[in-house]
């Protein structure tokens, strides 16, 4: 015979279940847990975030930063739908399977969560290379996805200053210090970054003050690793103790060769390695290469390419995956945090001959 026994918890303790159990990796706050809520960038109210210049980890699978007002209204590139386009996310992607579009290819080989979207397009590169398909899951500004998002480039919100060719601002991170284009005075690339991708400078709206700010660059973080300062690479991976400290690393290979990578883990040495001591990883192109920008990329052998729609919508589709992937343990976090829309929470518990069967729970 079946027994059924039904509970009604207090809210307080639907609070503490979903603290418990809805946490995402890493804490969805870079390896501090708490939930602390994510930035809102928005296309009328200009971000400043609180200035500061305490280093802390910034989010692992959300975003950084926002693109600041000026630097949204120079983007000629139109995005599809009814995108935001301002927010600016950190390095990592939430991984690639056969079942994201245009990407069967991939069959039963999935590129793991938690690996940037430079190594993760060239991750799929290499393993669709006999498909004749290219597959770009970044836009040409370096964006993608639905709510649209950068992750890379940014290309199209910037120029140079005109005195200095020192790039123009582009955002505003997390920490209230400004994220600018890939330029620092003399039109060159910074030598100087820390491990966060911030460095100490003079920008063309610092009013000939010292600052510190974040740099895009082609190689990860692209924008914000961490929020700096940091002196050392350590420094930054002590601020992701889950991931860069005991977390996993993975063995990744492209057309260029094979190497190591710590997932979720946005702390890159000089060697553009996020792994102790492996110098520069095989999977990157080789240094000669890139110096006498002599690009294999011949080596793909594709011999179609997505048409610019189609792949708008394959990385919106993608990104939804993302979304839904990054996004609901917050939700649920967040919606238990406010607790006004839960009075209780009833537990049912079916037993079968003393022995226990199953477990309903339903929020009301
Ligand atoms: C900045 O600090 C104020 C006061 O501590 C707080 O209310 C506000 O939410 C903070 N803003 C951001 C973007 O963190
Ligand atoms: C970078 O790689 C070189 C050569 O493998 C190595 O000698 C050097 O120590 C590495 N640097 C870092 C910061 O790991
Ligand atoms: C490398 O290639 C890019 C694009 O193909 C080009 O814009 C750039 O000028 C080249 N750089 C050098 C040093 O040849
Ligand atoms: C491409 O890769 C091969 C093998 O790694 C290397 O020998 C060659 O110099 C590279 N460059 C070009 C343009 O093929
Ligand atoms: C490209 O594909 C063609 C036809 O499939 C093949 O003959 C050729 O060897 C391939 N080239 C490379 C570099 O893989």
């Amino acid at each position: 015979m079946m027994m059924v026994v039904t509970l009604q918890l207090l809210p307080a303790l639907l609070l503490l279940l979903t603290k418990v159990s809805a946490q995402p990796p890493g804490g969805g706050g870079g390896g501090r847990p708490g939930g602390r809520p994510r930035i809102q960038c928005s296309l009328t109210t200009p971000f400043t975030g609180n200035r500061s210049d305490t280093p802390r980890a910034a989010p692992l699978r959300g975003n950084v930063g926002c693109v600041d007002l000026a630097a949204h209204a120079l983007r000629q590139l139109p995005i599809r739908g009814d995108q935001e386009g301002v927010n600016i996310y950190g390095p990592m992607e939430a991984g690639f399977g056969s079942g994201n579009p245009r990407m069967a290819c991939l069959g039963d080989v999935e590129v793991p969560g938690g690996i940037d979207t430079n190594l993760a397009e060239h991750m799929v590169h290499y393993i669709c290379r006999d498909s004749g398909v290219e597959i770009q899951v970044l836009d040409a500004c370096g964006g993608h996805a639905m709510p649209y998002h950068y992750h890379e480039r940014m290309s199209c919100l910037f120029t140079a200053d005109p005195v200095t060719l020192h790039s123009t601002r582009i955002g505003t991170a997390g920490d209230g210090n400004g994220i600018y284009g890939k330029h620092v005075d003399g039109g060159v690339e910074p030598d100087d970054l820390d491990a966060c991708g911030g460095r100490f400078g003079v920008t063309p709206d610092s009013n000939g003050q010292v600052v510190y700010y974040y740099s895009i660059t082609s190689a990860a973080p692209f924008s914000v690793g961490c929020y700096g300062p940091v002196n050392s690479v350590q420094e930054c991976r002590d601020m992701y103790p889950e991931t860069c400290g005991g977390g996993t690393i993975e063995t990744v290979t492209t057309i260029y060769g094979t190497g190591l990578y710590t997932l979720d883990c946005p702390c890159f040495d000089k060697n553009q390695s996020n792994v102790i001591g492996q110098g520069r990883p095989g999977y990157l192109e080789p240094l000669e290469d890139v110096t006498t920008n002599n690009s294999n990329s011949s080596n793909y052998n594709f011999t179609t390419t997505m048409d610019d729609e189609e792949n708008e919508v394959a990385v919106a589709k993608k990104a939804q995956t993302d979304t839904e992937r990054e996004q609901i343990p917050s939700e649920v976090m967040s919606s238990a945090a406010v607790g006004t829309s839960f009075t209780g929470i009833w537990v049912t518990i079916f037993f079968s001959s003393g022995a226990f069967m199953g477990i309903l729970i339903l929020l009301q």
